[in-house]
């Protein structure tokens, strides 16, 4: 809790809030997408977190299996990842769209630990829950994190 409680938006709201006004704040909302959601003072731990499972076929196959089944990623990111398609409109106006996995700009500015980080404690202010450790275990959120990498190849 103490995470949550220390960090705060007000580094995002200046740019966040002008996109939604329709202000031209000279950002994209993919600029947007690239700030780090881990926040700064545990983001080089968050970042040095490695996939210590060796990562077969099958263990990508359970973390897609767990995307779209138990794990409900897909209700809101979409079956193909893109976050356009979800059967679920679960977006609350004034928070972030659920992220689009296929884009490769953001792929290349997350490490595999910054995705890690993000299942063990939500997004704080989005859409975006904790599901550890009461919904995945670690080696399925590793394997889930291996499976979002397979988006942004094409
Ligand atoms: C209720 C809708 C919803 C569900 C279900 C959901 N997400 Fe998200 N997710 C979001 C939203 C909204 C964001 C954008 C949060 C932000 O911009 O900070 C997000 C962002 C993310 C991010 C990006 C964080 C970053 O660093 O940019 C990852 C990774 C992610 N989700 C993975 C998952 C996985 C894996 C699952 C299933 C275990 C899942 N999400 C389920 C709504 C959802």
């Amino acid at each position: 809790m103490r995470s949550l409680i220390n960090w705060s938006w007000r580094g995002l709201l200046p740019i966040t809030a002008g996109l939604w006004l329709g202000i031209g704040t000279g950002f994209s909302e993919q600029g947007v997408d690239l700030i780090p959601r881990v926040p700064p003072d545990q983001l080089a731990e968050a970042k040095a977190l490695h996939n210590p499972h060796s990562v077969t076929p099958d263990f990508v196959e359970n973390g897609k299996a767990l995307y779209e089944g138990k794990a409900f990623c897909s209700a809101c990111h979409g079956v193909d990842g893109t976050g356009k398609e979800q059967d679920v409109r679960t977006s609350r106006v004034g928070t972030p769209s659920p992220r689009n996995f296929g884009d490769a700009a953001w792929q290349a500015s997350r490490t595999d630990g910054e995705l890690f980080w993000i299942l063990k404690h939500g997004s704080h202010g989005t859409d975006m829950a904790p599901y550890l450790p009461l919904y995945l275990t670690e080696e399925e959120a590793w394997q889930i994190v291996t499976y979002i990498r397979s988006f942004g190849k094409s």
